[in-house]
């Protein structure tokens, strides 16, 4: 039972940094498959706290070997700070491998996200604007820069070239920007290149031969389902597949491998940026969602937004990805209503709706129909067992595992390691 992929089952901040780094010490390898530094990851460690944007949780465990994937794009320079961070606060960073596959996300790149954004105008995606979609739409062009490339100046100056040519037309004739000289952005990558050269590998040669060893792997999505570029809200998506296909695609490794499917689940749900959001509060509940969930964006700073669980795109999560459990979080975070609304179904043109619909429109028409639960008011953020719970607190996670169809393997009563509630090994 050797690879597991653990993902996002809303739009994102779920709680994947907390429950990857939670499995780290048991697992070998914790490999990041797709995004880049859009995803921003909080892990509580005793008293420190560590935001992780590219590097993959599994960093703050001595035992586990963090590995970028190919389908990962890498802004080099937030790479090496982020390294040099956890040097600071003596974390050991010396075994990260990185994919000479994974492609760059150049300076222009991230001058085409803010410019591409800014020209959307009120249509705009609310990217990150760390160059995500850019990196991505010029890899599939086939213009896309890869961390090899910085080891073959020759090669690494035509694929520029090649990418800019279009660009600086685009920059200049149709965005009023400045045209972007190409020897300034080799000489800025190239300095990198030694930098990086320690922690390039074969890392999908690395990871077949540790699963034929029968070493654990744990595969950690960004982002989460509904932001995926083929199964979210499209076009408010990000530009890479967060679902568990993408582990296979992003790591090189045979979806035959994958035993395992975890999706992290919030008690209730937020989201940053565009798009529709049916149970969005507009409230002074939405207000206390984002004030005790401590709702903040860990990459932006923007205000999350925040609504009550949705069951139709737990289920949705569930058929996508193929989950096997789910991992509650921020049960505490509802202690103290007195009764919980949980969208059970949608009232699309005036007709009850289980499933999520396929088509965009009927999605922005959704209103949620809710089932309201009853609340508890005692502090849960002690308990270690599903037993140590409140009978309310308990028919909430058992209501929300029978809505959602899959088990709720684990729940989390607070940020922290300890904080959480094991049902079912993961292991
Ligand atoms: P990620 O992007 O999925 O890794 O999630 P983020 O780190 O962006 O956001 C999740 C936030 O919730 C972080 O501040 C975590 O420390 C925090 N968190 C995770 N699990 C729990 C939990 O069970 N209870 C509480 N109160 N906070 C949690
Ligand atoms: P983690 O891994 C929440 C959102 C952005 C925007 C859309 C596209 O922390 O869960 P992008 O910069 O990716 O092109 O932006 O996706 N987004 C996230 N929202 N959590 C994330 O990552 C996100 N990464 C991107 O807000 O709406
Ligand atoms: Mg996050």
């Amino acid at each position: 039972m050797p690879a597991l992929v653990l993902l996002g089952a809303q739009w994102g901040d779920e709680g994947k940094g907390k429950a990857t780094d939670l499995l780290g010490g048991s697992v070998d390898y914790v490999v990041r498959y797709q995004g880049g530094n859009n995803a921003g990851h909080t892990v509580v460690v005793g008293d420190q706290k560590y935001a992780l944007h590219l590097l993959p949780s599994g960093i703050l465990s001595p035992g586990c070997t963090p590995v970028i994937g190919n389908g990962v794009v890498v802004d080099p320079s937030v790479l090496l700070s982020e390294l040099s961070g956890l040097n600071e606060r003596g974390v050991d960073t010396s075994k990260l491998l990185l994919s000479g596959n994974a492609h760059i996300i150049t300076p222009y790149n991230v001058t085409v996200d803010k410019v591409t954004e800014r020209f959307l105008g009120k249509r705009k995606i609310g990217t990150t604007g760390r160059g995500i979609g850019p990196t991505y739409a010029d890899k599939i062009n086939r213009v896309g820069i890869r961390v090899q490339d910085l080891y073959d100046e020759s090669i690494l100056t035509q694929k520029v070239e090649a990418a800019l040519d279009v660009k600086n037309q685009v920059l200049t004739k149709l965005y009023n920007r400045r045209a972007i000289a190409v020897e300034q952005v080799v000489e800025e990558l190239l300095a990198y290149a030694d930098k990086l050269a320690p922690y390039v590998s074969d890392t999908v040669l690395v990871l077949n031969q540790a699963l034929e060893e029968d070493k654990v792997v744990l595969f950690e999505g960004g982002q989460g389902t509904l932001l995926d570029i083929d199964h979210g809200t499209y076009p408010f998506v990000t530009s890479s597949n967060p679902t568990a296909g993408g582990a296979c695609t992003g790591a090189g490794v045979g979806p035959t491998k994958i035993s395992r499917v975890i999706g992290i689940l919030k008690a209730y749900t937020t989201r940053v940026g565009a798009g529709p959001f049916p149970t969005e509060l507009f409230d002074e509940d939405g207000e206390a969602l984002r004030r005790i969930g401590g709702e903040r964006g860990v990459t932006t700073g923007r205000d999350r937004r925040c609504g009550w669980f949705d069951a139709v795109i737990a289920r949705y999560a569930t058929r996508v990805n193929g989950l096997t459990d789910f991992f509650l979080t921020k049960l505490d975070v509802l202690t103290g209503w007195e009764q919980i609304p949980v969208c059970v179904a949608y009232e699309i043109d005036g007709k009850r709706v289980e499933e999520l619909p396929y088509s965009q429109t009927d999605f922005h028409h959704a209103k949620p129909v809710y089932e309201m639960l009853p609340g508890w008011n005692e502090d849960i953020s002690k308990a270690k067992t599903f037993g140590d719970l409140p009978k309310n607190a308990q028919a909430y996670v058992k209501a929300l595992e029978e809505m959602s169809g899959a088990p709720i393997s684990a729940i989390g009563v607070g940020p922290g390691r300890d904080e959480t509630i094991e049902i079912n090994s993961f292991l």
